[in-house]
């Protein structure tokens, strides 16, 4: 059982303790109908107190029972709540740190609520793509008002205890406690006085009305419809609440329960869900245990202050840690600090960043032209040109300076990690960070495992990019790692479909359509032709038998690298970056397909994104196979938080589940009859066949 049961003189106190966040799971939930039972039944007592044990009152749902049985096996949370308003003896919630979701629930069906200042108090089910589902949409209206409530349910954002109970005719809190450490006591004492009252006051028999009614709810479906297309839920929050002015109370609850119930089904919830899960699963890693011992990380040098190098180093600015860059030259050192001003100071200019904090900042950076000055750093970023002889120059440096124990990191985005941890003596220090741009904004860092990484360099890589706010995901040692990987696939079927009918502009709508932030040709625009290129020209030497469209070798010959250059798969004015259709690019394309004597066709968008999609999800599947990703999460998290993949789609692994790897498997093998196409590009992953096979799908 996950809860206590005291007795305090004739108070009994129901504690839940189920660490970390005393989570409603199944067993928490039976602790607290038999503490009721208990103190109902016993003569001595004659009020209850139920609070939470450690660093939350309740943080809601038990994430462990997410989508499991136990989740809504007897005593469900509503059927607790309905015993806590049955009791005959009052039950006072003493509220403090965290009350959210089922936990804000819990107290909401209370007969009383004791807050500590200070606590967060949120309904955040809408973040997970539902609405409350255990009278969260009822009850919140009545003791917030209705304005204030769905604020709060439609945004899911928390709102501190003090706040709300300074709005003028709240009910939500019936006392505000001194502290976070008289809370229980205080509460107890309102307990002991509550026994001795009339009737007990019940949240579901409170008025529920908004003196504009319609045209308010009106407002907030516009509002709320606007900001929220693709995702179903904040508008039945809405709805939701306007039941709970509309409706008896018991008839709102079942409104509220079926609308949970439907959206819990949706595919916006199932990834929302999934991604939260995922998120937490990517920080650990099988064979690392979570109490690996981990260096200490004050310090950080920084090799290299041009695009990746300045970016870089403001994580760590921004996080408090020093950071010394090292350059080969002034001029490069001045340019580097230069742009990591300009940065700071448009955001000064926006005031996102306070001008003190700024100058904090700025006095954590110091530069260098000597490597010797890096000797004191506990973690050094190497962020150089590409190229692995340049690499190998900076690591033999850096194996000859660093003290020991000093984390020694790559940036390098396709070179082969361990190549570079041999240009060291001691390989299990070095690892790959690889950030992407722009590194100071992007959410994702690849984490790059060597063979020989030691396991404590990786245990302090991951907890570092929290302390830096990324969402760090492992990755094995391959060209590309996982996220680049996925992409050369992606890419090459971009291209083959230009080849066969479709325009840039075409192939760009269809996925910015299906959810994308950026088609791949805008995209190439944007970081640059002329990347790619050059890659394409090392893997034609490694990889010659691979077949690609020659288009964007075609394009880069006439100099269109992108907006950098003024043109690129589409034409741009000067100073802006809206993409232009370009004539040049559809006669190049046209011309391609005469000279491979290709009849182009029309393509349809459900297509385009089908093979640009199942293109990420085989290279996936062969990631998983190689080991090179431990879980199927792990790449939907490198492609929400670094590629741009649609959230409400929860990622391209997540999304092949939902279509059924069978649908998946048989739509590949439809795209390799197309002569065209590369064939053996469609040749499904044995992880593919086998899963489909079984009616399973990635885990
Ligand atoms: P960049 O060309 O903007 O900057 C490289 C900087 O390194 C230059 O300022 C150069 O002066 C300096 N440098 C070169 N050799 C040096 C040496 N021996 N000692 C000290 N400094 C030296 O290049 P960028 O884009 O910042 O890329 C750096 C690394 O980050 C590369 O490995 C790249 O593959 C990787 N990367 C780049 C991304 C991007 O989008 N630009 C994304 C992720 C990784």
């Amino acid at each position: 059982m996950t809860a206590e049961y005291k007795v305090l003189g004739d108070v009994a106190v129901v504690t839940l303790a189920n660490p970390p966040v005393n989570g409603l799971g199944h067993a928490t939930r039976l602790g607290i109908t038999d503490g009721l039972s208990k103190a109902i039944d016993d003569p001595a007592i004659k009020a209850i107190v139920i609070t939470g044990a450690g660093k939350a009152f309740s943080g809601g749902a038990d994430i462990k029972e997410f989508g499991t049985p136990k989740a809504i096996q007897e005593p469900n949370l509503l059927s607790v709540i309905l015993a806590l308003e049955a009791s005959p003896k009052p039950v006072v919630a003493a509220m403090h740190s965290v009350a959210m979701g089922g936990g804000l629930e819990l107290a909401m069906g209370c007969h009383y609520r004791v807050v500590a200042p200070g606590t967060s108090i949120a309904l955040p089910e809408v973040k997970l793509g539902l609405i409350p589902g255990a009278g969260g949409t009822q009850r919140l209206p009545r003791l917030l008002g209705v304005e204030t409530a769905l604020n709060m349910i439609v945004s899911g954002e928390a709102v501190k205890s003090e706040v709300l109970a300074g709005i003028p005719g709240q009910k939500l809190f019936d006392k505000m406690a001194q502290s976070q450490e008289s809370v229980l006591d205080e509460a107890v004492e309102f307990a002991r006085l509550a026994a001795k009252g009339g009737e007990l006051p019940l949240v579901r028999n409170l008025p529920c009305k908004h003196p504009q009614g319609d045209a308010y709810f009106a407002f907030a479906r516009n509002m709320v419809g606007g900001m929220s297309k693709n995702y179903p839920a904040p508008l039945k929050c809405v709805e939701a609440v306007e039941a709970a002015t509309k409706m008896k109370f018991d008839q709102g609850m079942i409104h509220e329960r079926s609308t949970f119930m439907a959206l819990m089904f949706t595919p916006e919830s199932s990834a929302l869900r999934h991604l939260f899960m995922a998120e937490r699963a990517a920080s650990r890693i099988p064979d690392v245990p979570e109490d690996t011992p981990k260096r200490e990380i004050k310090s950080v040098g920084v090799i290299g202050a041009g695009t990746m190098g300045g970016g870089i180093s403001m994580n760590f600015l921004n996080a408090g840690i020093p950071v010394k860059i090292l350059e080969m030259k002034q001029e490069a050192l001045d340019r580097g600090i230069g742009t990591i001003q300009k940065n700071y100071e448009s955001q000064v200019k926006k005031g996102k960043l306070k001008q003190d904090k700024y100058e904090q900042r700025m006095a954590l950076l110091s530069t260098t032209l000597d490597y010797a000055d890096l000797k004191d750093c506990d973690l050094i970023i190497e962020a150089v040109f590409e190229e692995l002889g340049v690499k190998e120059k900076v690591f033999k440096q850096l194996d000859e300076i660093a003290k020991q124990g000093a984390i020694l990191a790559s940036n390098t985005s396709t070179l082969d990690v361990d190549k570079i941890a041999a240009f060291t003596k001691r390989p299990q220090d070095v690892v790959g960070m690889h950030f992407f741009s722009p590194a100071n904004v992007m959410k994702l860092l690849e984490v790059v495992r060597g063979k020989e990484t030691g396991k404590d360099v990786l245990a302090t890589v991951m907890a570092l990019a929290k302390k830096i706010k990324k969402t760090a995901v492992v990755s094995g040692v391959c060209d590309g790692f996982i996220g680049n990987r996925m992409i050369e696939q992606y890419s090459r079927q971009a291209g083959f479909l230009l080849d066969e009918g479709a325009t840039p502009q075409q192939v760009d709508k269809a996925i910015e359509k299906f959810g994308f932030a950026m088609g791949p040709f805008r995209m190439g625009d944007l970081a640059g032709n002329d990347i790619g290129w050059a890659i394409r020209k090392r893997r034609s030497v490694e990889r010659a038998d691979m077949k690609y469209s020659r288009t964007a070798d075609k394009l880069c010959e006439l100099g269109r690298f992108g907006q950098k250059t003024g043109a690129g798969w589409y034409d741009y004015q000067a100073g802006k970056r809206d993409a232009i259709p370009s004539q040049v690019v559809l006669d190049l394309i046209e011309q391609h397909r005469k000279d491979e004597g290709i009849t182009p066709r029309k393509i349809s968008d459900d297509e385009i994104v089908q093979r640009l999609v199942y293109a990420l999800v085989n290279e996936g599947a062969h990631i998983l196979e190689d080991g090179i990703a431990s879980k199927a999460g792990d790449i939907d998290m490198v492609y929400l938080t670094g590629y741009g993949f649609p959230i409400w789609r929860g990622g391209p692994m997540h999304y092949a589940n939902q279509v059924g790897l069978f649908n998946v498997a048989q739509a590949m093998k439809r795209f390799a009859k197309n002569p065209h196409d590369d064939a053996n590009f469609w040749k499904p992953a044995p992880l593919v066949e086998t899963l489909a096979a079984e009616g399973k799908g990635f885990q």
